[in-house]
């Protein structure tokens, strides 16, 4: 049997990873800006990390839900905490796409209607409703198609309330990033999401800000939503929440009420799901991850918008956006395969920057020295 051929790869196989560094097949070392999509937060093999997980795999690896599950809470408390959510309630899942799946549903069930508002240039996962929910024809199957979603355009008020005020009754949900990713980095404004939290309160809807890459304090703050000063009903987590550890969650406000058998999931919250993502948690408040995300990021950016040749830096505090002059698309390439720095991309021009929250001054310094000499020799 062949793998079934559907990723664009680099041409390199990692066998190794400290902070911010992996090691290749032939032992080159590099720094990793890309943190395997958004998903490494406490950077690689982080010793307490390894330890959390190793004692509970020594203990017991697996039981499911059928069972009381009491690091679930002490996550939940944790959680709440650090995220400002304390009256919320937590449920986890596998996946962000599995995330999403469940708060288009929970919106649906709670208020019974059928409709969900997405945006142009969003992306929410490739299942059944995160997949009919993202701005990418290309990725949904006929099966996929479904007149229960509307696709807005992103940031855009006045359409978003049009639409409420034609058909308010009838919208069950709005799903948002704070920051789109995939997209290309494109921040929500603050105007935008408190537009979206006045219509959903006024017409009994749902906001769900999918938080899963732009979230868990990417930006220096632990949502990127956050900065419109007003609360979502449900947020979604994944990427980050435990550092490589498939996990998905669910903050879900105190209104939307459970009932046995609502959710469900085999795997989700399992011992070690769980000893992951407390290890992760307890690394967040140990090294003041969301602060220094901030301040990191606010340097990063503050000299990424200085060099000449760069046509536009999007983001905040480490999920940045540096977007390029066309001719200049190698650029990645070249940080790749003769700096041997890892970056992600939005297409072509644009490069992501998502690397792990503790990235230091140093490599972060390094980082703009490299892209600097690269830009000034283009
Ligand atoms: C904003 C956003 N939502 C949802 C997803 C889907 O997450 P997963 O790949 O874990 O299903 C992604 C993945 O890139 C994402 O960036």
């Amino acid at each position: 049997m062949n793998t079934f051929d559907v990723f664009n790869k680099l041409p390199l196989q990692i066998v190794k990873g400290k902070g911010s560094h992996v090691w290749d097949l032939h032992n080159h070392k590099y720094l990793d800006l890309y943190g395997g999509h958004a998903v490494i937060s406490v950077g690689h093999s982080h010793p307490h990390y390894i330890a959390t997980i190793k004692k509970q795999l020594e203990q017991v690896a697996f039981y499911s839900n059928s069972i009381e599950m009491p690091l679930q809470d002490t996550i939940a408390q944790k959680l709440g905490i650090l995220s400002g959510l304390e009256n919320y309630q937590f449920f986890l899942c596998n996946s962000g796409a599995e995330a999403n799946e469940n708060a288009l549903k929970l919106a649906s069930f709670h208020n019974g209607r059928k409709k969900t508002i997405c945006f142009t240039g969003g992306f929410h996962g490739r299942t059944s409703l995160s997949v009919a929910t993202t701005d990418n024809a290309y990725i949904k199957a006929p099966i996929n198609e479904t007149a229960n979603v509307i696709q807005l355009p992103f940031n855009d008020c006045v359409a978003l309330q049009n639409l409420f005020s034609e058909m308010g009754e009838q919208i069950s949900s709005v799903i948002v990033e704070g920051i789109q990713g995939v997209g290309g980095i494109i921040p929500a404004t603050p105007e935008f999401l408190s537009t979206i939290r006045n219509c959903c309160t006024q017409y009994g809807a749902i906001y769900i800000a999918d938080a899963i890459q732009c979230g868990y304090g990417r930006t220096g703050q632990f949502f990127s939503h956050d900065i419109a000063g007003v609360k979502a009903d449900i947020y979604t987590m994944a990427k980050g929440i435990a550092n490589g550890f498939p996990v998905g969650a669910l903050a879900i406000t105190d209104f939307i009420k459970p009932s046995k058998g609502l959710l469900g999931t085999t795997f989700g919250g399992s011992y070690l799901a769980c000893a992951a993502t407390f290890a992760v948690l307890q690394i967040f408040e140990q090294e003041s991850l969301v602060f220094r995300a901030k301040q990191t990021g606010e340097y990063l950016i503050g000299e990424l918008s200085k060099m000449d040749k760069v046509v536009a830096v999007r983001g905040r505090g480490l999920m940045i956006g540096i977007e390029l002059p066309k001719e200049l698309s190698y650029i990645r390439t070249q940080l790749m395969e003769i700096d041997r720095i890892l970056t992600g991309e939005a297409g072509p021009q644009i490069i992501r920057v998502l690397p792990a929250l503790n990235l230091s001054f140093n490599d972060a310094t390094f980082f703009l020295e490299t892209l600097h000499t690269r830009l000034s020799q283009a």
